[in-house]
């Protein structure tokens, strides 16, 4: 996460420009101490994507509990041929686009003589993993072209160019579950503003399922996911210069039914005083305190028209696994 170089990487077929200094650094302290600062502590769970959180991240997506990137990988192979072949021109935007491993599934099944009219457009909040994954997809499709940008996608995707080309929009991984029902809404409708005849938008939406089987994703016995959890302290510390130590916060999940999300919290296992030069006054935690890091979204198909009503989207297919325990959703405009 860089919110201060433009540092643009161009070569060859890749070129990948840094959005985030348009945001500036300012506006990102500012966020996380109003965070800190409120009466339930919250930190976006945006901040957990520095180049370690990244790569903890992925390290999750292959533990034997974390079934969503598992399951959501199996539902893209089967559909793949289908939906990578209705067109021989066209882009590819994907948001919070990662390792890039599940956009190399489509693009593995698109005829090989299209490749050279594809345009690849990953957004991403981490810098490092949108340069590892451009390489490592040049590597594999050398006849793509990647346009990558380090961006927040709620607030930046408006600024990217129209080629004109039919677009498939890719909203993976169930990302989405991060927001709020209001912002998630907010966000389907803009999706929905952005789109014309032919374009496609495909999100990935992790169902309800058994409650231990959601528990333990959240909650490996390797523990990599208390790093993960815990990780964000440290990408906090480096933006607001302040002291947090991750040895005096616990690493917490939790189902929270009512809500049909998983919770993630950091709570202090002893009292301690924050300080950063950035707060008005030290913050002060005591012992048992949280704060909420995420929220993690478990959808039930049913909900989903609940979501889209009045955005001008329609579902144009729905895919899911023999448990349903994950649904990849394509929307079009109904324009
Ligand atoms: C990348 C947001 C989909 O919510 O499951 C993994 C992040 N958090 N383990 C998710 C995450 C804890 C993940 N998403």
């Amino acid at each position: 996460m860089n919110f201060i170089e433009p540092g643009v990487i161009e070569k060859q077929k890749v070129k990948i420009k840094n959005l985030l200094p348009e945001i500036g650094i300012e506006r990102a302290r500012q966020e996380i101490i109003t965070g800190l600062m409120s009466e339930k502590r919250t930190i976006s769970s945006k901040y957990f994507y520095d180049e370690n959180g990244s790569e903890l991240f992925e390290e999750i997506t292959e533990l034997p509990e974390y079934y969503p990137t598992r399951t959501e990988k199996n539902i893209l192979q089967k559909i793949a041929p289908e939906l990578m072949n209705r067109n021989s021109s066209f882009e590819i935007i994907e948001l919070g686009s990662g390792d890039c491993s599940k956009i190399s599934i489509l693009i593995d099944a698109i005829q090989k003589s299209n490749l050279e009219h594809i345009n690849y457009i990953p957004l991403d909040i981490s810098k490092s993993a949108i340069e590892k994954s451009a390489n490592t997809l040049l590597d594999k499709f050398p006849e793509i072209k990647i346009n990558g940008y380090v961006a927040d996608f709620i607030h930046q995707l408006q600024q990217i160019p129209h080629s004109g080309k039919p677009r498939l929009i890719c909203f993976l991984g169930s990302t989405i579950g991060n927001f709020s029902k209001t912002e998630s809404t907010k966000i389907l409708h803009n999706l929905s503003k952005g789109l014309m005849a032919g374009d496609s938008l495909l999100v990935g939406f992790d169902l309800v399922k058994p409650e231990q089987v959601m528990q333990a994703a959240y909650n490996d016995s390797r523990g990599v996911t208390k790093k993960f959890n815990k990780n964000i302290l440290n990408v906090i510390n480096t933006i607001i210069d302040s002291d947090f130590d991750i040895a005096n916060f616990n690493h917490h999940s939790f189902f929270n039914r009512e809500k049909s999300r998983i919770e993630m919290h950091l709570v202090a296992n002893k009292n301690c005083v924050i300080n950063s030069p950035f707060f008005s006054a030290p913050v002060r935690f005591e012992k048992g305190d949280s704060i909420h890091t995420e929220n993690s979204h478990k959808y039930y198909l049913s909900g989903i028209n609940e979501l889209i009503a009045n955005s001008g989207l329609v579902i144009k297919n729905s895919f899911t696994d023999s448990n349903n325990w994950f649904a990849l959703v394509e929307f079009t405009n109904d324009l």
